[in-house]
């Protein structure tokens, strides 16, 4: 189906996308538009995209733009997605942040766009092995996302097999996962450990506290560069000095914010940038690359 577009209309949508939650479409992406949004057009009764946009530019369309945002999310997730930032959190960054806290302090960990839980759940699982290691420390998992859909998802824990199929090892299946109905339900000890809530990573940030370690993966890429920039620096205000940060195989943060560093030999793992200490404020903290705190 082909849902008419004028170019007011296409402004109004592409300008509504971007402000709201990053995404950037241009003028090759209108069959984006098109199918994401059909079913919208259709339900609400509309005259095509064109009927959509003069809609949401009339008062009280905030529900409906909500709507339009989440409708052109990608959701794509899969467990353990790309294997070697999961390797890195459970053999570098935690057993460095273990050693780094004093006993029984509270590690803080965010999936920043968890979309389907897949990888907040990943990170469960990385935990849950590392037990040992922890002795007894608690963390908590923490994951956003701007599509309540996604998330409700993420909540109710249930995959398909095809969905298990991808990335997750079978051991860990047998060992976090129950049947049902030809499906895979997350054991209730996983999904007590992940806490999902609606987020977007444009708004303030601050409310969300301070973490150690965020996995903010495969959004970036949907955003323009000024929105990049503004997204990694409200992101750097919310990571502890020698906290760690993971970014998607096609993003980074070169070029884009001076708060964060490329870690050496470790591809898509950045940290905070020192900043300066304030005098009198005691000993820095120590960063990657320095010797831990004992
Ligand atoms: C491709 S998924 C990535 C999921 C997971 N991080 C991974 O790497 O497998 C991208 C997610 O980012 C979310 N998203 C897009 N814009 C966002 C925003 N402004 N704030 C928060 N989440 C956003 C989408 O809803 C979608 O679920």
């Amino acid at each position: 189906m082909t849902l008419a577009l004028d170019a007011a209309a296409f402004g109004t949508l592409a300008e509504l996308l971007r402000a709201r939650s990053g995404l950037v479409i241009g003028p090759d992406k209108i069959y984006l538009l098109e199918t994401r949004l059909a079913a919208l057009v259709k339900r609400e009764k509309l005259a095509g995209l064109t009927g959509l946009a003069a809609r949401l530019r009339a008062p009280g369309a905030d529900p409906l733009a909500r709507e339009v945002v989440e409708a052109m999310t990608t959701n794509e997730s899969l467990f353990f997605r790309d294997a070697k930032p999961f390797a890195h959190f459970r053999t570098q960054a935690l057993p460095r942040l273990h050693a780094a806290r004093p006993a029984g302090t509270r590690l803080r960990v965010w999936s920043a766009a968890a979309s389907t839980g897949q990888e907040a759940y990943s990170l469960a699982m990385v935990l849950d092995e590392c037990r040992a290691l922890l002795a007894g420390r608690p963390v908590e998992i923490l994951g956003t996302d701007i599509a309540r859909e996604p998330l409700a998802r993420a909540r109710e824990g249930l995959y398909s097999q095809f969905e298990v199929q991808r990335g997750l090892p079978v051991q860990m299946l047998v060992k976090h996962f129950a049947k049902e109905d030809g499906n895979w339900r997350i054991a209730p000890a996983l999904r007590a450990a992940v806490t999902f809530r609606e987020w977007n990573l444009l708004a303030d940030l601050a409310p969300l506290g301070r973490f150690d370690v965020v996995f903010c993966r495969n959004v970036l890429i949907y955003f323009d560069q000024p929105t990049k920039a503004r997204a990694l620096d409200a992101i750097a205000a919310q990571l502890a000095p020698d906290g760690v940060l993971y970014l998607g195989g096609a993003e980074t943060v070169l070029g884009l914010t001076e708060k964060l560093a490329p870690l050496p030999d470790a591809p898509g793992v950045y940290a905070p940038v020192p900043r300066p200490p304030a005098r009198g404020l005691g000993e820095p903290v120590p960063r990657w690359g320095e010797p831990a705190l004992a």
